[in-house]
């Protein structure tokens, strides 16, 4: 069987919030123990951590991977790619693909491909409607046998309240959460970055922070009436999150996510009519950015997910209006919460790892996110002083759609390893890869 020894790492349990040095033997894909000095087989590959984090495989839940159909953005192969080389050993498809993800084949599609890819595990989102149209449920029964883990329209609300409250009681019915990309389109529309004076000042329509909100607090109350579990995906509003923090204190069954870029960027960024800082929802104010640091601190915030959005450069490259909402996130993920949470203190290192691990796992109801004997052998390791600098050229996505191009993060994704199969994923000078002993 095959076997490997982490030696000499720095393991993070967010579980029980401990930091301590251990060693970790895996033994055909799971792990055998975790433990000071742990010795192998003969035949046990090395892999020497020194001076490394061994984390809990990181889980993204917010991923476009736009296969099928949009295959010149990005392609099932090459955002798993993307995904271990941020450090990622899953990540949930957005179900926003041509035909959408709205029914077992397409979900069985993705599955296979994601097999055949073999490289980060891949768990399919369905579509909330048909089509994400919005007017009709989607089979939700038959997804879920097919392997969905969570039910979603993302890019679009739901704005048919009678509907939403249908799904949700069927979403209820067979314990899967929803997850729903909150903008009230009535409010938003024609928008293309944050309501307010910066808007102003470029001469461009806004989205104001209220579109989130109106349609956060209806969706509350929606998972109020029906008992589902609700997960607000990409928070980027104080409003949304105070709501979120008064729903959850009122017992209910809601959760949240964040990315890296509506944390770290405000719209500032988009002065210069940078294309790659128009995302959706909008990058919005430092005021904003407070809020969800305060969010993410006091737990209102469970997780930290890319909505990794590839698109291709001919369609970035042209004007402020006409370009597509999103950015790439898988291969910055880490080094953003490493330098703009966890260096400064927003996050201690086990909360910052709980929110890319065992909370989404929990939402999720998956079996992954710890590190522990007997588990299966998802496993990441990060150098916390490892710096390196953005390069879009080097990222394994086709999408090189990102607004960190040139930034300096620390906190670097140097191995992944997936069911106990190991990967490189930074050349490694002397410490990586394993060597035998
Ligand atoms: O920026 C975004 N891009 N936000 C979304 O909700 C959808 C996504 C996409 O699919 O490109």
């Amino acid at each position: 069987m095959t076997s490997f020894i982490i030696k000499k790492g720095t393991v993070v349990d967010p579980l029980r919030e401990k930091v301590f040095p251990a060693d970790v033997l895996v033994v055909g894909g799971r792990i055998a123990a975790i433990g000071p000095g742990l010795a192998g087989q003969k035949e046990t590959t090395v892999i020497n951590a020194e001076g490394c984090l061994v984390l809990p495989g990181l889980i993204d839940m917010h991923v476009h991977l736009r296969e099928p159909g949009f295959e010149h953005k990005e392609t099932i192969a090459s955002g798993t790619r993307a995904a271990l080389r941020g450090g990622f050993t899953a990540v949930c498809a957005m179900p926003n693909t041509r035909p959408v993800c709205d029914r077992a084949a397409v979900a069985g599609f993705v599955l296979d491909r994601a097999r055949a890819a073999g490289n980060a595990r891949v768990y399919p989102v369905g579509a909330l409607s048909k089509g994400s149209e919005g007017k009709e449920l989607a089979p939700f029964g038959e997804m879920r046998d097919a392997g969905v883990v969570a039910f979603s329209d993302d890019g679009r609300w739901l704005a048919d309240a009678h509907l939403m409250r249908r799904a949700m009681e069927y979403a209820a019915m067979l314990d899967v959460p929803v997850i729903s990309h909150c903008e009230d389109p009535a409010l938003s529309a024609g928008g293309v970055m944050n309501e307010g004076f910066t808007a102003t000042i470029l001469g461009l329509r806004g989205m104001p922070a209220a579109a989130e909100e109106v349609a956060v607090a209806r969706d509350i109350l929606l998972a109020e009436l029906t008992g589902c579990h609700l997960h607000v995906a990409h928070v980027s509003t104080a409003g949304a999150v105070r709501l979120i923090r008064e729903a959850k204190a009122r017992g209910v069954r809601v959760t949240a996510e964040v990315t890296p870029h509506h944390f770290t960027l405000t719209e500032e960024a988009v002065r210069g009519y940078d294309t790659n800082a128009k995302v959706n929802p909008p990058l919005r104010t430092a005021a904003d950015v407070a809020a969800l640091k305060e969010g993410l601190a006091d737990g209102t915030i469970d997780v930290i997910a890319t909505d990794h959005a590839p698109h291709s450069r001919e369609e970035k490259e042209t004007e402020f209006d006409a370009a597509p909402f999103g950015m790439v996130g898988l291969e910055t993920a880490v080094g953003l919460v490493f330098t703009e949470l966890v260096s400064p203190g927003v996050l201690t290192l086990p909360q910052a790892v709980a929110k890319m691990t065992v909370n989404p796992a929990r939402i999720l109801r998956l079996e992954a996110g710890v590190l522990a004997e007997g588990a299966v052998a998802d496993i990441t390791l990060v150098d916390p002083e490892r710096e390196e600098v953005v390069e879009p050229e080097r990222f394994a996505s086709q999408g090189k759609n990102t607004a960190f191009g040139g930034w300096q993060l620390k906190g670097t994704p140097v191995g992944v390893m997936v069911g106990g199969r190991w990967f490189e994923v930074r050349p490694s000078g002397k410490r990586l890869p394993g060597k035998k002993r």
